[in-house]
């Protein structure tokens, strides 16, 4: 039975942080299939010591948010997107498909059962849902592993950057987050192991977060650890950046067709060269933790570029984020099968 209590959150304070929530999704993949053992109150896993999301970082996430509109009802944004690409990183690790309608009749289960967490419609806030995949069971070797779990949780969040929709000075860092073939593009576990050092030394500097070059050149711009770049040029265009070993985001996709669409601008996949930030009028990072988070600076080595003075989003990029959050919470209409209700 759902819990019908309002939860003592409040929601115009929330942050990025775990809550346990009421329920979570589980299915185990034995023989060749997957079991689906459906909703759980347990949030903690019992699994073997020889597993190998533990030892190989053999495991793929993905993040996707439940928002409250308007009329009270439910959206879920573009969760067929978020199926296909933990599809492609368990290809890339060597493990089972979840298959896009098992995914996303999950995902609107752990949402309905959890309903009394999300935020209410106007605080910002929505329920992010973490599925994953782990390979688990008795093992040692360098290999696959003969089970796995597919979960989902979910928690009640507000912002990923300190005060949402304001500017943020971002650096650049001397570390590479993944190697030009390596597994950047797959929401996999190590590329954030390896992002936790530059991350927290840029954050303990006083910046927001870190910005990685490609790993080929270190000429370009890649991304930052938990989200994409994106930038409007001085000559009116959406750019972000075109590379194989940076996470495909589907904020990114979503803002190349909206530039487009709802703004009438140019937008494309290039390259963004690191000395070359003056063609660009504003900058941001984009992703669902992140939503939209404009960037007032980067700072590279001796050198400090600034895009703007004061932390107000720069004119293109609120009408971005107010397209974007106007979709996902009901107040835009949204393209074609973006919106999956609960
Ligand atoms: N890049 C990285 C490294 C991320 O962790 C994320 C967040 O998921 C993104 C980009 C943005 O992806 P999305 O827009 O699908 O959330
Ligand atoms: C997301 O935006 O969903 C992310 O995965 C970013 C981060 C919290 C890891």
């Amino acid at each position: 039975m759902t819990n019908a209590e309002t939860p003592a959150i409040d929601w115009d304070r929330l942050g990025f942080d775990y809550i346990k929530t009421d329920l979570r999704y589980r299915a185990h993949w034995r023989n060749g299939a997957w079991h689906e053992e459906g909703l759980v109150a347990d949030n903690t896993l019992h699994i073997s010591e020889g597993s190998t999301a533990l030892h190989y970082g053999q495991q793929c996430f993905e993040g996707l948010k439940a928002y409250r509109t308007e009329d009270g009802s439910i959206n879920l944004f573009r969760p067929d997107q978020n199926a296909l690409r933990m599809q492609r990183s368990c290809d890339r690790l060597l493990m089972p498909n979840v298959p896009t309608e098992m995914f996303i009749k999950a995902c609107q289960a752990v949402v309905a059962a959890n309903a009394r967490f999300i935020p209410p419609y106007g605080t910002g806030g929505a329920l992010y849902l973490r599925p994953f995949v782990i390979g688990v069971g008795d093992g040692i070797g360098v290999r696959t592993a003969p089970e796995f779990i597919f979960s989902i949780f979910c928690v009640p969040v507000g912002p990923y950057y300190r005060d949402g929709l304001k500017a943020q000075i971002f650096s650049v860092s001397d570390y590479d987050r993944a190697a030009p073939n390596g597994t950047g593009a797959a929401k996999v576990g190590g590329n954030y192991a390896a992002s936790l050092l530059p991350g927290t030394q840029a954050k303990q500097a006083g910046f927001a977060d870190c910005i990685y070059l490609d790993p080929r050149t270190r000429t370009r711009i890649e991304e930052v650890g938990t989200a994409n770049f994106f930038a409007i040029t001085k000559d009116g265009r959406f750019v972000t950046p075109h590379s194989a070993s940076i996470l495909p985001g589907i904020t990114r996709l979503s803002l190349l067709h909206l530039a487009q669409a709802y703004i009438g601008m140019p937008a494309v996949e290039t390259d963004v060269f690191i000395d070359r930030l003056d063609e660009l009028q504003e900058a941001g990072a984009c992703g669902t933790a992140a939503v939209i988070t404009p960037i007032r600076a980067i700072s590279h080595g001796e050198k400090v570029h600034v895009f703007q003075e004061g932390n107000e989003a720069g004119p293109v990029t609120q009408r971005l984020f107010d397209t974007l959050t106007g979709i996902q919470t009901g107040r835009v209409e949204a393209p074609e099968g973006w919106i999956v209700k609960v």
